[in-house]
């Protein structure tokens, strides 16, 4: 964080210092919640949570050589003592930024917003310092920590940003007003809590009603419902994707025989050819994005292109590709599912397995509504068209939907199996693997299909429990 002194912290915070025998020290270190990262010069947020009540590490962190806590009752060391934590930090999040010298790009969407801020921080960066959210942190207590790991050399801070209901971004980018604003995509992610798809549309596009004049609505131009979010800003609005009303377009996407996705890029400034090192043409409009981005923070085709080329997938389990020892190629994309990508996973399988025998172990699609059934029995289908050579439908009703999708569609015998849980997938997979398998893991986040993936990437030198 940008050095402040406890007296500045209590003021923006609105809280009582107790125990602080002198406020002008200064916070210099990180501002962290976890008191196992308090350091030198920190600030430890306390947070009383279900398993652990932040307050009982307050010793510890300030022996670790924290400065102080932040907290909503006196602990016996240095605190600034609060009525409502979570907003003090947001609070102090806010004031930070104005601060901060950087230009704030927030993003949000149903689906892609970590895949897609870790691209954007990874062209950024090759410009000047980035600072981004680590992992999935996107919500009211992640979001905040992230803008407060700024400092004054931080150039561009990318903010992923998590909704789970009407007002959850309006809060968020009142916290951290961003410059940029990018919606990806309108998708059916947490449907049930939000009603519908129009609702979403609703929630996401609260990003675009905050920005300034002078700022920059980044669209995608290939979903109808962040299109329409144009008409609710007044900044300037730059759109993305296939279609040729695009600002920034992808012409002649196709994927390489690895399943990594190549197109040309056009920017408003020029053109360039982009061969990613991510799997699945899914990161197309992902990358889209991305360079809309980075061509309005001055970057240009060539630069865009490059660094889109030589990003890496800086997030787990997102189509990470494990060779084994033993010849046996092992992709985990269990981190979640939707439809598109679930067709984006089973096409880089195919690609990836020409010649190679394919395995597509998925588990069900969740908060699909009406649309559950025939979009598992699509699935299945397509897994056949595409000629994966054996699929292994993992879990209850959805997962036999998929199978029987797939028996549908002319998979019989031992092409197409339903097991009811993990393990039996791992039994199964274990006896019937072969050196030169090529094995996609796929489903909802709910679905823990990460386990499989592992046992199997484990499992080459060793048994893996699977939890
Ligand atoms: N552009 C996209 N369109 C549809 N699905 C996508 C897209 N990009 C990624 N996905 C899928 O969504 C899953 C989650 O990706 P990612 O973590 O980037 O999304 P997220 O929006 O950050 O998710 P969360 O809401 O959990 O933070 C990936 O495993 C992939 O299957
Ligand atoms: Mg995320």
């Amino acid at each position: 964080m940008i050095a402040l002194s406890l007296a500045e912290i209590a003021s923006v915070t609105g809280g009582q210092t107790h125990d602080i025998p002198d406020t002008s020290v200064q916070v210099t270190g990180q501002v962290v919640r976890d008191s196992r990262e308090a350091g030198p010069g920190s600030l430890f947020v306390a947070f009383a949570g279900e398993r652990a009540d932040g307050h009982d590490f307050a010793a510890a962190v300030v022996e670790a050589g924290a400065v102080a806590v932040l907290a909503s009752r006196p602990v016996g060391v240095p605190a600034i003592v609060v009525d409502d934590v979570q907003r003090a930090l947001g609070a102090l999040a806010r004031h930070v930024v104005e601060r901060l010298g950087a230009t704030l790009v927030a993003l949000t969407g149903s689906a892609g917003k970590t895949s897609t801020k870790d691209l954007i921080a990874q062209v950024l960066r090759t410009k000047a310092p980035t600072v981004f959210t680590p992992g999935s942190l996107n919500n009211e207590i992640g979001l905040p920590l992230t803008a407060l790991s700024a400092t004054e050399e931080t150039r561009f801070l990318v903010l992923e940003m998590g909704a789970r209901g009407i007002g959850h971004i309006r809060y968020l980018a009142d916290l951290t007003p961003p410059k940029i604003g990018l919606v990806l995509n309108v998708g059916t992610a947490h449907i049930g809590e939000f009603g519908g798809r129009e609702q979403i549309a609703q929630a996401k596009g609260e990003l675009v009603e905050g920005l300034p004049e002078d700022g920059t609505a980044v669209l995608n131009a290939d979903d109808p419902l962040v299109r329409a979010m144009a008409s609710r800003t007044k900044a300037r609005v730059l759109l993305f994707g296939e279609s040729d009303e695009a600002d920034v377009r992808a012409e002649n996407v196709r994927l390489t025989g690895n399943g990594q996705p190549s197109f040309s890029l056009h920017t408003p400034t020029g053109c360039s050819e982009v061969t990613m090192r991510l799997y699945g043409e899914h990161h197309v409009s992902n990358a889209l994005a991305a360079a809309a981005v980075a061509h309005e923070l001055g970057m240009s085709a060539d630069e865009i292109a490059t660094a889109l080329s030589e990003a890496g997938s800086l997030s787990r389990w997102r189509m990470e590709v494990t060779e084994r020892p033993d010849g046996v190629t092992i992709v985990n994309d269990a981190y979640n599912a939707n439809p598109e990508s679930m067709r984006a996973a089973l096409r880089a399988l195919a690609a990836m397995g020409k010649g190679r025998r394919t395995w597509a172990v998925l588990g069900q699609m969740a908060e699909l509504g009406d649309e559950a059934l025939a979009e598992h029995d699509a699935v299945g289908r397509l897994a056949v068209r595409l000629n994966v050579s054996k699929l292994v439908a993992v879990g209850g009703r959805e997962a036999s939907w998929l199978q029987l999708g797939a028996y549908n569609e002319g998979s019989w015998g031992e092409e197409s199996v339903h097991v009811s849980d993990a393990q039996s997938a791992v039994d199964l997979l274990r006896s019937q693997l072969r050196p030169g398998d090529v094995v996609l893991v796929k489903a909802s986040r709910s679905v823990g299909l990460e386990r499989v993936a592992q046992a199997l990437v484990e499992g080459a030198e060793g048994e893996v429990a699977v939890r």
